[in-house]
């Protein structure tokens, strides 16, 4: 049955819809618009000068091998987030090597998201509002959410997610990583052993002594000062309702702790993030590895070029793969194929090359190489909503009001890299177990399920948010029209509930399905209404109330029994990205693992998936540090390996 949003906020909406107010709102929308427009502009002249051009041995769709196929050692599919670090690892050990991604180059195609505060623009759940440099793929109709649409952000562009994403830098806990060690049956994997591979991708910078946090406490070991070439950093200016949250989330009795990045994650603290320090720009993925003048000459860069489907010989060894840029050509592997087409596409492309669930693959007429029951099933992720109240603290809301201020904040962060454009608006977070006298609620099944995670593994995770969220429909431009907001968001982060990914149709072309299953489980509804409890909480505390300008605005403190509050978060619950385990990592013995410990393909040869389908879990939190050291760790496999035989 179709839920609609509390009525309250449909009065809000209604009663604005065609007074006066409502076409001054719509005014200042269109203002704020061609402002977003020039500053775009703008960033892609005031960058030009520090980043540097295109690097050699990058080559684009104008350079492709003229009807004829061309060979390399390893050919990588998706230059996002792992592909490019893989490929990149391997191309500085000398070998050749073909990295294939479907879209172009965000730093020329999309300069604004270079810009750390343009981060929420583009990604919200309303697919009308996704980027160019999306993949724009919907959820349909997913009957937790009350059966509504929602967009699935995925960046199409070099970089991949790492161009589009929040550019939070957060590590598992100990016993995560000890939990993924465990599943897969290899102690290389855990916390221990994974930490130089984790430190390897890192330069770290700390606070900067002239940010607005420069006493932000963090833990210098861990971090190596031979890290390199993705930055992370704070961001110059640090949001003023995060310094208010910290005491709210410290009154209801979450520790204060020195960073997310040493094993352990309950407790509270400013987040460190994926950004330069020297201009305050995003380093994704591609502008750490490719973007920066490191010269690797024997990475040829295929870019506007779709993988269709890797080929086998018949001793089951992938040979190559089949692409199609203007024109379709084969790329041949003398070495290994390596799938790192991200969490919804690389099972896409195992199916569409025959490796997947055989009925699957036979309705849709595809000649099955390898049953593999495990493709596309598994899917965890994230999900997240919060409360949102007024607040005398200025928050994001006001770029969306002001243009004035909007202009300003643009000038001081082309000009000086300062102000409120350097933070992606949430950079405050706490994590923990749902305390203990909150869990009478919980059944015993209910605790059955959750006493799977470790003990370090928190349930909950809460971001600050200094802005309107509701429905989190278009985030930055759903903006109230008068008044500035803070939020604090929650994500279940000890999630039960699984989706699946399937194909539509035999070409790859055609985004395979997503049934992200959110809030299936008892378990995970139980602990969404406890931590939204938690979040009124944290509001009621007296260091909070003392910004505090009125009553809870959205939903609003009329919304009280847990089945009314499960309803408003079934109303406006967003993924937070998470999606990951799609062609899971595990043992032999587990019929649903697609790949083993080297995140090679049971029952095929020469092929590997890297990427966040990978994963055997989600680990608790933000999963990019972990695409990171996954991707240096496979490749530091492959480069330690003897070469293949042909
Ligand atoms: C909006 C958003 C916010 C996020 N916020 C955070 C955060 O703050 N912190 C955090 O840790 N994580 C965050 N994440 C999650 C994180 O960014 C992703 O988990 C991670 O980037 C995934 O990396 P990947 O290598 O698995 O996939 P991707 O980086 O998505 O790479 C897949 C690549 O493959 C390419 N590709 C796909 N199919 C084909 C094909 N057929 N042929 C050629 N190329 C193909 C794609 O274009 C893409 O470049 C966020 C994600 C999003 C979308
Ligand atoms: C969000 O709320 C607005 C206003 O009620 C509604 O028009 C829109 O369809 C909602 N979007 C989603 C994705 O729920
Ligand atoms: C990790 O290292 C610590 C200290 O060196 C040690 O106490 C612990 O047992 C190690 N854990 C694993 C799983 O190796
Ligand atoms: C700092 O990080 C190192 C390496 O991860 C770890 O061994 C140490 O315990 C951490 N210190 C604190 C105080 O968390
Ligand atoms: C995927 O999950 C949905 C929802 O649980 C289910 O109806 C469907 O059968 C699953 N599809 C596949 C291919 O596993």
């Amino acid at each position: 049955m179709l839920q609609s949003i509390p009525s309250q906020f449909n009065l809000d909406v209604a009663s604005t819809a065609h007074s006066a107010p409502a076409i001054l709102s719509r005014m200042l929308r269109i203002v704020t618009q061609l402002v977003f427009g020039f500053l775009a502009l703008l960033a892609l002249l005031a960058l030009i000068p520090i980043c540097p051009l295109p690097t050699l041995g990058r080559s684009t769709w104008w350079l492709q091998p003229f009807p004829w196929d061309a060979t390399y050692d390893y050919v990588v599919v998706g230059g996002g987030t792992a592909g490019v670090t893989v490929a990149s690892r391997l191309a500085e050990k000398g070998h050749n090597v073909a990295l294939v991604e479907a879209g172009g180059t965000y730093e020329w195609s999309r300069p604004l998201s270079r810009i750390p505060g343009a981060a929420t623009i583009g990604i919200g759940a309303d697919v009308a509002t996704a980027s160019s440099i999306d993949w724009k793929f919907v959820a349909r109709r997913v009957p937790g959410a009350n059966y509504r649409d929602i967009h699935y952000p995925r960046g199409k562009c070099l970089g991949g997610s790492s161009a589009l994403n929040f550019m939070i830098y957060q590590r598992p806990s100990e016993g995560a990583m000890d939990k993924w060690a465990e599943l897969v049956g290899d102690v290389s994997y855990s916390y221990n052993e994974t930490l130089k591979y984790f430190k390897r991708t890192i330069a770290f910078s700390p606070p900067n002594a002239e940010s607005s946090r420069p006493d932000t406490p963090y833990n210098s070991s861990a971090f190596d000062s031979k890290g390199e070439p993705l930055r992370v950093s704070y961001p110059q200016f640090a949001m003023p309702f995060s310094t208010w949250a910290r005491q709210g989330f410290s009154a209801i009795g979450i520790e204060e702790i020195d960073g997310f990045d040493s094993g352990k994650l309950e407790g509270h603290q400013f987040c460190a993030m994926t950004i330069h320090p020297a201009d305050e720009t995003r380093s994704s993925s591609d502008a750490a590895f490719l973007y920066s003048g490191r010269g690797l000459k024997t990475l040829s860069v295929y870019q506007s070029t779709r993988a269709e489907k890797v080929l086998f010989d018949s001793r089951l060894r992938a040979t190559g793969v089949r692409v199609s840029g203007i024109w379709g050509y084969t790329l041949w592997a003398k070495q290994e194929v390596i799938l790192s087409a991200g969490v919804f596409q690389s099972p896409q492309l195992l199916m569409l090359s025959g490796v997947g669930p055989r009925d699957t693959l036979l309705h849709h007429g595809i000649r099955p190489v390898m049953d593999a029951p495990g493709v596309g099933q598994n899917m965890w992720d994230h999900v997240f909503f919060g409360p949102s109240y007024p607040v005398s603290v200025e928050t994001f809301s006001r770029l969306t009001q002001d243009p004035l201020w909007l202009i300003w904040q643009a000038a001081n962060y082309l000009i000086r890299h300062e102000g409120v454009l350097t933070n992606p608006s949430t950079d405050y977070l706490a994590f923990e177990k749902l305390p203990q006298h909150l869990r009478q609620g919980l059944s015993p099944a209910v605790e059955d399920t959750l006493a799977w995670f470790p003990d370090d593994w928190p349930e909950i995770e809460y971001l600050a948010a200094s802005a309107f969220v509701g429905n989190f429909s278009n985030p930055f431009f759903q903006q109230p029209a008068r008044g500035q907001y803070g939020s604090i968001v929650t994500s279940i982060v000890a999630p039960t509930s699984r989706g699946n990914v399937t194909l539509r149709s035999r070409h790859a072309k055609d985004l395979p399905i997503i049934n992200p299953n959110w809030l299936d489980t008892e378990s995970d509804q139980k602990l969404a209404v406890a931590a939204y409890r938690r979040i009124r909480k944290v509001f009621q505390t007296t260091a909070m109330e003392a910004i505090l300008t009125g009553p809870e605005y959205f939903p609003g403190l009329q919304f009280q029994s847990d089945a009314e509050i499960l309803n408003i978060i079934r109303n406006t619950m967003m993924t937070i990205y998470h999606a990951s385990c799609t062609c899971k990592m595990g043992m032999k013995s587990d019929r649903m693992a697609v790949v083993d410990h080297k995140a090679r393909v049971f029952g095929v040869e020469r092929l590997r998936v890297v990427d966040a389908s990978a994963f055997p879990l989600l680990p608790p939190g933000h999963p990019q540090s972990v695409v990171y050291m996954l991707a240096e760790k496979i490749a530091a496999d492959i480069i330690n390996s003897p070469l293949l035989s042909q």
